[in-house]
């Protein structure tokens, strides 16, 4: 598979079967996350797993849709404020960058191993924050359920905009 195809491959996968994850899947799909790129190198990121009953409660709370409660496992993608790179010239604090390029490498990953995500970023954070008894200094940016495909996962029909509109020579 090129990576052409690896990213056409990828969808957000709203529904999930119940057939558990393997640790040897997960465990693959989090190295790729742990030799992601970042900004200076800080990997300003913490990975919660949430496979139990009683933390997958908790998450399914802060987004609670029929859909996200069929994923078996869910991992919350933390930045880590204080370990993230700030440039110098203006403070822009860079963990929203690198959390992106870590989750991605999750989906990616877990779609050519055959398993779905989908990204969750309209949860409640602070919710979120509250329950897993985060650090002050880590803030739950993202949602990633993960999980093999129901027999009714389909992709919903999504367009991209075209490469002259998002292209300019300079
Ligand atoms: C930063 C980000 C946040 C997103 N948050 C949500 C979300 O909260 N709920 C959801 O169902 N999908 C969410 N998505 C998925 C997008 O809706 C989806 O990627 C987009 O519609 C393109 O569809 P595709 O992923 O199937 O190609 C999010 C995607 C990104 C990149």
């Amino acid at each position: 598979m090129t990576f052409q195809q690896l990213a056409q491959k990828r969808y957000s996968v709203r529904s999930y079967s119940d057939q558990p994850v393997s640790d040897e899947q997960l465990n693959y799909v989090l190295e790729c996350a742990r030799i992601a790129p970042s900004a200076v190198n800080f990997q300003p990121w913490h990975f919660y797993i949430a496979r139990t009953d009683e933390a997958l409660e908790k998450v399914r709370q802060t987004y609670p849709r029929d859909w996200f409660a069929t994923a078996p496992i869910v991992i919350v993608g933390c930045i880590r404020h204080d370990q993230s790179w700030h440039r110098p010239t203006d403070q822009k604090d860079h963990g929203d960058i690198d959390i992106a390029i870590a989750t991605e490498h999750i989906c990616l990953a877990a779609a050519e191993q055959g398993l779905g995500t989908c990204w969750v970023c309209n949860f409640d954070a602070s919710l979120c924050h509250q329950l897993l008894n985060l650090p002050a200094e880590e803030e739950a940016a993202v949602l990633i359920p993960i999980g093999h495909l129901a027999a009714d996962a389909a992709p919903r029909p999504t367009t991209r905009k075209p490469m002259e509109e998002i292209i300019t020579e300079i």
